[in-house]
């Protein structure tokens, strides 16, 4: 593997700096207890390096040339009101264990940043299966904020119980004010007759309105499976727990929200129609913010655990370059979503990604995710899902992670292709809380070249548009002819993202920015800002707007549109004073086999993650004084994700 040495990523695009330093080095100490041989570790290694082939280009080859007409009325079949917050990230719990002291991330504020000015807000959900076995304490022994039990774990999937103060949570509170995070947190659920519920109200004292929901079973529809209830664990169990919990939740005057629940966090082995006919999203609809599933489309669980199904990326690849695949996974959906409608609540995709149990090398850290996420993104709010979040973490930093040894040294953060999508996305829905989205089924439905318009108000302000396929020759390149009805626009503005292939890793370009190569970005985008000017057709009322193959294009309608969806920063934070960070991370493969989100549309396995230790960060005192030892797993760990999901 390579390591980069920091770059000085001094660049000036008209941003108001906050007045932050860093500081560094902090060693922090590994918890000790995952002790991989760094030999064991090869998988990662070998992944690191994987570069796919990318599938030919489809026989027939799609048309390359087509009209797309936006109409301005009686338009059908437009989404929910969607914002522009859509598109967040889920993070595992666990692994704020492997945080030892507490750490700001200076490269997580500012990819938090990024998504602010573009979205308004961004929403994260800490949680996973460990938050059923969490507990907060005032205080641990030894002063860390957060801490994993091992040896104590009680269930097959050996979840391990975990203990957290309040520092944790006070630092999510920093990290909101900073850069408007919204918060999802869980309640443990393993014991309905003592409840846990410090978390709900530290939670709501603490974040106040930065906390925008309390999950409450995290894949009940597994819990049987894992022995965590008996055999007979059916809908209707899960219906009076979580009836057991509002009972406590309204006897607790520390609990001044009773409206923040999340249910039912279906693993897909329940069919959501199981609970909705139990009556639980009308019984319980006062104390209901959300309902909510949890999918992924397939898992890499036998490569990396010898479970389940073989399957490699190669193979799989051509099964993320297809419009198909978002809509199948949203098919099953379609009636929830349209339910959740009727019962008046948000419908959430809570976690998902390209695979669990690590994804596939070479695929989930390639761009054909980043153009897969785009997709399967306005897929689901096109399907009236009303927030997507993109689990990162956990599992994911089995791969995720760079095969360092305990020895190695790294100095900044690798941004993958999810954290592109999420940008993209943003832009697309824009901050103003009333984008509705249209699949637009164009090229004759083509399932290589899918596109979406957005429409506020009435009318279209933008158009997304994506090219699946690889053709360096350029005779895969697209050209949408995009027409109005009823306005005739002299010019459209295009956002493009771009890579030279569906199989390249990192140098991906945003409207011409970057994150750069491997462990090489403090979280701001690099290079000048580049968005096209094309002029359209006004005799015939065409605007034609090219799509590279491989690629994705925002066309923005108008410039309001473009204006609105990048505010421009309002803060960053630079890296300015650190010198060094030492990363310490040593993972056992084998404490994965069970890692969470193993699970997929064909096999529904889960568990839950351990086995990570990572350290190092950027000692942030003047940022937060107040907080003044701060940073969570949640940090890290969307770090790590971000490397390459
Ligand atoms: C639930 O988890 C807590 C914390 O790990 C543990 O103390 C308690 O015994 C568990 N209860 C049940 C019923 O499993
Ligand atoms: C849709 O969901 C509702 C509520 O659970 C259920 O009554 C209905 O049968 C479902 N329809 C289909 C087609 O699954
Ligand atoms: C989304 O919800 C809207 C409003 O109810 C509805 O018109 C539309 O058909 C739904 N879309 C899908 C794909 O179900
Ligand atoms: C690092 O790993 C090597 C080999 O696995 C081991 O010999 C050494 O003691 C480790 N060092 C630390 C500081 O953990
Ligand atoms: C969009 O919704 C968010 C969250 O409800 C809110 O904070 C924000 O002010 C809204 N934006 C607009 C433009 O209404
Ligand atoms: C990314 O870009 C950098 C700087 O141009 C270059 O050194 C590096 O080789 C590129 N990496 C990849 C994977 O293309």
């Amino acid at each position: 593997m390579r390591l980069l040495l920091v770059h000085s990523f001094l660049f000036s695009i008209g941003i108001a700096h906050a007045a932050v330093t860093a500081y560094g080095p902090h060693v922090q100490q590994p918890l000790g207890t995952v002790t991989a041989a760094s030999a064991s570790y090869t998988g990662a290694a070998t992944y690191n390096t994987v570069i796919l082939t990318p599938p030919p280009v489809p026989n027939p080859p799609p048309p390359t040339s087509f009209g797309v007409e936006l109409k301005t009325s009686g338009v059908s079949g437009l989404s929910v009101p969607q914002h522009g917050s859509f598109f967040g990230f889920s993070i595992e719990f666990s692994v704020v264990t492997q945080v030892r002291d507490s750490f700001l991330q200076v490269p997580f504020l500012n990819l938090m940043a990024n998504l602010r000015e573009r979205a308004g807000s961004v929403h994260v959900r800490v949680g996973g299966n460990t938050q059923d076995y969490a507990t907060l304490v005032s205080s641990t022994p030894d002063g860390a904020a957060l801490e994993k039990y091992y040896g104590a774990e009680s269930n097959p999937t050996d979840t391990p119980p975990l203990i957290f103060t309040p520092e944790i949570i006070k630092m999510m509170a920093g990290i909101s004010a900073l850069t408007n995070v919204r918060w999802y947190l869980g309640v443990p659920f393993n014991d309905t007759q003592h409840w846990r519920l410090q978390i709900a109200e530290v939670g709501e004292s603490t974040l106040g309105d930065y906390l925008i929901g309390l999950q409450a079973g995290n894949e009940p529809d597994l819990y049987s499976r894992h022995g965590h209830r008996p055999d007979s664990y059916s809908p209707s169990d899960y219906k009076n727990e979580f009836g057991l919990l509002i009972d406590a939740m309204d006897a607790d005057s520390s609990i001044p929200n009773k409206d923040l629940l999340i249910g039912p966090n279906l693993a897909g082995v329940w069919q959501p129609e199981q609970i909705w006919d139990t009556g639980f999203a009308t019984d319980f609809n006062q104390n209901l913010a959300a309902l909510a599933v949890e999918r992924y489309p397939t898992d890499n669980c036998y490569a990396q655990f010898g479970v389940g199904t073989p399957r490699t990326g190669q193979e799989m690849l051509p099964s993320y370059l297809t419009h198909q695949s978002g809509q199948h996974i949203v098919s099953e959906y379609l009636n929830s979503t349209a339910y959740a409608q009727t019962v008046g609540k948000p419908f959430l995709m809570f976690e998902t990604n390209t695979a669990s149990c690590g994804g596939f090398p070479g695929l989930s850290d390639a761009f054909a995710s980043a153009l897969w996420a785009i997709d399967y993104g306005l897929q689901m709010a096109y399907a009236n899902f009303t927030t997507a979040l993109f689990h990162v973490g956990g599992e994911s930093v089995y791969y995720n992670v760079p095969p360092v040894t305990n020895q190695s040294t790294f100095h900044q953060w690798t941004v993958g292709p999810i954290y592109y999508s999420a940008l993209f996305v943003a832009e697309a829905l824009g901050p103003s809380n009333q984008s509705q989205v249209l699949d637009l089924n164009m090229n004759g439905g083509n399932e290589f070249t899918p596109g979406y318009a957005i429409y506020e108000n009435g009318q279209p302000t933008r158009v997304a548009l994506v090219n699946y396929v690889t053709d360096k020759s350029g005779a895969s390149d697209y050209t949408a002819s995009i027409s109005i009805a009823g306005t005739n626009p002299a010019q459209v503005k295009v956002k493009y993202l771009a890579a030279d292939s569906v199989t390249q890793k990192y140098n991906f370009t945003w409207a011409g920015q970057t994150f750069g190569d491997a462990f090489s970005s403090d979280g701001r985008p690099v290079g000048n800002v580049d968005i096209q000017t094309i002029t359209c057709d006004q005799t015939n009322n065409v605007c034609n707007v090219k799509v590279p193959a491989p690629g994705a294009a925002l066309v923005f309608l108008s410039d309001q549109a473009l204006a609105e969806s990048d505010q421009g920063p309002t803060m960053t934070f630079p890296t300015t004073a650190y010198t060094k960070v030492q990363n310490t991370a040593t993972i056992d493969p084998s404490v994965l086999a069970t890692s969470n989100g193993n699970k997929g549309l064909a096999d529904s396995l889960a568990g839950t993650s351990k086995g990570r230790n990572f350290s190092g960060a950027f000692g942030l005192a003047q940022a937060l004084p107040s907080v003044g030892a701060v940073i969570a797993g949640a940090l890290l760990v969307t770090r790590m994700s971000l490397m390459v999901r």
